[in-house]
This record gives C-alpha cells, sequence and structure tokens, in this order.
C-alpha cells in the first residue's frame, strides 16, 4: 500500500523535530575526493551516502529516455538541469531509511542548488549541518583522475586511485569483488571540460554559503592521505552537529 505523501511528510517533520537529522554537502571540484570521503564517513556516522553523480549514472544505466538525455550531457562535461537533479534527489531524501541524514556528494553544484536545498529543509523544519568545500589543485586533480578507477557495480560504485589507494588485488574490488574500471568521464577533454564548469559555478554558492553560515573549506594535496582528509571533514560535522 502506498502510503500518502503528506502522511510521510508529517511523519519526517515530528521525527526530526525531536531528534535533528545530520546534512552534510560535500562540495569541490572534479576529483576533489568527495566520494572518497563520502563512502567512508557516511556508515561511520550512520548517514545515507547521496551522489547526486552516482544517481545520473545510474538513471543512464537503465538506459530509459531520460538515461539517454543524461548520458549526452555527462560526456560532454556539462551540469545536468537542476529540475532533474531536485527530482532525483528528492526522492531519495524523502525515502525513511535516510531520514537519520545524509551526506550530499556533489551537490549544491549552483546557487539555485544551493537555495533549493535551503527551502526543503525549512519545510521539513530542519537545516543544514554544514557545508563543506575540498579545495584541490587543478594539478593534483588531473593526477587523482588520471588514475581513479570505480567499482563497475554500480549499487556498490567503490572509488581507488592506483597509486594513492590501490585495490588490495589490482582490477578487483575489495567490497564486493566486481571488477574496476575507468569512467567515461575521466578522458582528460571531458575532465577540462567539468573544470570549467565547475570554476563558473562555484563562487556563488561559497558566497551564499558564507551569507548564510555553516561553511567550512578544507584545502588538501595529494600528499595528505585519505584518511587525513577523512579525520578533517568529521571534526567539521561533528563541531557543527553539536553546535
Ligand atoms: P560526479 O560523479 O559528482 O563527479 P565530480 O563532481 O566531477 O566528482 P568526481 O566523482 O569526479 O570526484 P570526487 O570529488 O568524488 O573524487 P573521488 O573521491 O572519486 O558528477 C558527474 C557528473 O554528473 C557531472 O559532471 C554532472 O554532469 C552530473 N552531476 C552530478 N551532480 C550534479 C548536480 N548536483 N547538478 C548537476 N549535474 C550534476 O576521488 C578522485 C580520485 O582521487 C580517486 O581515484 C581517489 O581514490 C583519489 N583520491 C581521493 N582522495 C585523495 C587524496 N587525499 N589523495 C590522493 N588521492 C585521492
Amino acid at each position: 500500500m502506498k502510503i500518502p505523501r503528506f502522511l510521510t511528510g508529517f511523519a519526517r517533520s515530528l521525527v526530526f523535530l525531536f531528534r535533528r537529522p545530520i546534512y552534510v554537502t560535500l562540495m569541490g571540484g572534479p576529483g576533489a575526493g568527495k566520494g572518497t570521503v563520502a563512502q567512508s564517513l557516511a556508515p561511520q556516522l550512520g548517514l545515507a551516502h547521496l551522489s547526486t553523480g552516482a544517481l545520473m549514472r545510474r538513471e543512464v544505466a537503465q538506459n530509459t529516455p531520460l538515461g539517454q538525455k543524461i548520458e549526452k550531457i555527462m560526456k560532454a562535461g556539462k551540469l545536468v538541469p537542476d529540475e532533474i537533479v531536485f527530482k532525483l534527489l528528492e526522492q531519495e531524501l524523502e525515502r525513511p531509511a535516510n531520514w537519520r541524514g545524509a551526506i550530499l556528494d556533489g551537490f549544491p553544484r549552483t546557487r539555485a542548488q544551493a537555495e533549493w536545498l535551503s527551502a526543503l529543509f525549512g519545510k521539513w523544519y530542519t537545516r543544514l549541518t554544514v557545508a563543506v568545500q575540498l579545495e584541490v589543485s587543478e594539478a593534483d586533480i588531473i593526477e587523482r583522475l588520471s588514475g581513479r578507477r570505480v567499482c563497475s557495480n554500480t549499487t556498490c560504485g567503490n572509488t581507488y586511485h592506483v597509486k594513492f589507494n590501490p585495490p588490495k588485488n589490482e582490477g578487483v574490488c575489495d567490497k564486493c569483488k566486481s571488477a574496476l574500471t575507468q569512467r567515461a568521464d575521466d578522458k582528460p577533454e571531458v575532465v577540462l571540460a567539468r573544470l570549467v564548469e565547475y570554476r563558473a559555478a562555484q563562487a556563488p554558492i561559497l558566497e551564499y554559503y558564507k551569507h548564510v553560515g555553516g561553511l567550512w573549506s578544507i584545502h588538501t594535496t595529494n600528499a595528505n592521505t585519505p584518511a587525513q582528509v577523512l579525520a578533517n571533514v568529521k571534526s567539521a560535522v561533528l563541531a557543527s552537529a553539536n553546535r
């Protein structure tokens, strides 16, 4: 039986009044390490890991008309239109299994997305816990993306790096044992297009979060291990959750 939306909305608002969920936005350029942090931090904090990039790739894998439209946009390194991202993300956030909170990996990517998220949380009588920005130089980004390997099983999607974060057995996912592969949008020409999109959109988002409060910027380089970056992000989240 399908529960009417207003009833689940009411139940969620009631739950949120008594137990504030933790919502984290993890932002940063392509290859900044958002997915690597989120895949470890989410289980440690008992939160959902919601990657908008992974939601898009899932739609592409299903080869629906919407998936075909998204695939063309991703292959060009462009941003998927807001209305598509909002619909797919809201569906995930609304699942009762995700009511404890979530790490939003790769969202928001435009100021309009940041404003939409604030409005959604306002409607649910809650708020964003912290917006974390991972800063990495473009030279480091290019080294990261050229060596990135991802699990071909889209429900797993674990991320590795041939040098910085290799799997135990070459070419095989530690978690689910599926084959590792390279992402289609990690080709050098697509990476450059993604960087252009990122540079154009990020400054207004950072301005927005500086204005509304709750922004943490964390500078990382390839000399920092993923574990060090994870520890910094975790401290920022816990400090903000206890505010
Ligand atoms: P998405 O999948 O989100 O791609 P992205 O933002 O470009 O980020 P990446 O997934 O490439 O990198 P990451 O920061 O997660 O880095 P990772 O941890 O893997 O989005 C793809 C596309 O979907 C977009 O281009 C767009 O078209 C669309 N899309 C998604 N969200 C959207 C939205 N909100 N609105 C509109 N369109 C949207 O790390 C990279 C590599 O570095 C890995 O190999 C990792 O092992 C390694 N690494 C990680 N940390 C370190 C470290 N500390 N030192 C050294 N290496 C490290």
